[in-house]
């Protein structure tokens, strides 16, 4: 590919390079207009805006994403800008009122403990995720969701590898078993019999008996959320690494393949599979977690052609993200990295946007490519 008047082209390899030096121009921009602040989505391609948030959940991964910039450059000003805004967040390691720990703790005190950081940074991703443990319903053999005791979340696969990892650290069987049987009901009750996921399971919270399937971000109940389905093959990857069982490879393989056989050949699913007509044909968002998912289940996976299938798989997203239709690298004006992500096409939140999570995933899947650790 020839270089466009930005100097972007070359191999995929070294697109991926120039589109990680654009996100920390970005990043770097967004910290200097607005510090401390942390925005979920943009309005028109600006993060600062009035609109609602809905929950608590994205306040890790602007500081997830200079800890990888900090790794990569080994620039001590990155360092010390990941370190204060994951301090901005530590008191959410006793947040008991959202379902979303993993994606604050993950991100930031669990990558600062990787890179040299002390048992005292490592307690917070503990505490974080014995905090996580504390929505378990007994009955159901679930982790409850932010909106109800009755609601599990498809979205909790990935922030219950934070329970298995505070169980193991700390020695705890009750809390392994809480986080297994949570995998076991999510594969139970939200993944169905062709891979694809509900985005949530309504409980009777009392008896624990499962009711129905349900929707807030996808089309309709009984539909494909496609961010869920990524939240899935990525959440259950993870929890086959930290526990072993191979029930949960199984799930996240059937989930991945899912995920391939209805995507479009670029590999960008718009906001739900189900939906006629889908009023975009982009969630790039989900895509962009996507190819880190199959990144890591391709190192997972013990079957060298499927090892090889999600790899390339990956490398074909990442191939259309980095492309200017996508890349906000040719959006004067447009503060994020990633465009045509959504959060709430039915809240009108966050439509056809950057979202924050897009940015954090695309940027940890170039950082996968480009030959970081492909496992979470
Ligand atoms: N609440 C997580 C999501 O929007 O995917």
């Amino acid at each position: 590919m020839s270089r466009d008047r930005d100097g972007f082209g070359g191999t995929l390899e070294e697109r991926a390079e120039q589109a990680l030096a654009f996100a920390q121009g970005q990043v770097r921009a967004l910290i200097a207009r607005d510090p401390d602040y942390f925005p979920l989505f943009t309005e028109g391609g600006r993060w600062r805006h009035g609109k609602e948030s809905w929950t608590n959940w994205c306040e890790g991964f602007l500081g997830g994403m200079m800890w990888i910039f900090a790794r990569r450059t080994g620039d001590p000003i990155w360092r010390e800008r990941a370190e204060h805004y994951s301090r901005l967040i530590e008191e959410r390691q006793h947040d008991r009122a959202v379902h979303d720990l993993g994606f604050l703790f993950w991100s930031t005190w669990k990558r600062w403990f990787d890179l040299g950081g002390d048992p005292e940074v490592e307690r917070r991703v503990i505490t974080a995720g014995q905090t996580m443990g504390l929505r378990f319903n007994e009955r159901g053999r679930y982790l409850r969701s932010f909106v109800a005791p009755e609601s599990c979340f498809i979205d909790i696969m990935m922030n219950v590898g934070i329970v298995f990892y505070a169980a193991e650290r700390t020695g705890n069987p009750d809390l392994h078993r809480r986080a297994t049987e949570h995998c076991l009901t999510t594969r139970r009750y939200l993944v169905r019999g062709d891979g694809s996921t509900a985005h949530e399971g309504i409980f009777d919270p009392e008896s624990g008996e499962f009711l129905r399937q349900a929707t807030h971000q996808g089309w309709r109940d009984d539909s494909s959320w496609a961010r869920g389905q990524t939240w899935a093959l990525y959440g259950f990857g993870t929890a086959y690494r930290l526990s072993g069982d191979r029930r949960f490879l199984d799930a996240a393989q059937r989930c991945a393949d899912f995920y391939i056989e209805r995507t479009p050949p670029r590999g960008v699913p718009p906001n739900d599979w189900e939906q006629p007509d889908p009023p975009r044909p982009y969630e790039t968002s989900a895509a962009a977690i996507a190819a880190s998912g199959f990144f890591q289940l391709a190192a997972l996976t013990d079957e060298p052609a499927r090892a090889e299938r999600y790899s390339a798989y990956a490398r074909t997203i990442l191939d259309t993200l980095l492309s200017p239709e996508f890349l906000a690298v040719e959006t004067p004006g447009w503060e994020g990295i990633l465009r045509h992500g959504s959060y709430h096409e039915r809240l009108g939140l966050g439509v056809d946007e950057s979202v924050m999570w897009g940015e954090y995933f695309f940027v940890e899947a170039l950082d996968k490519l480009l030959g970081a650790p492909a496992v979470a």
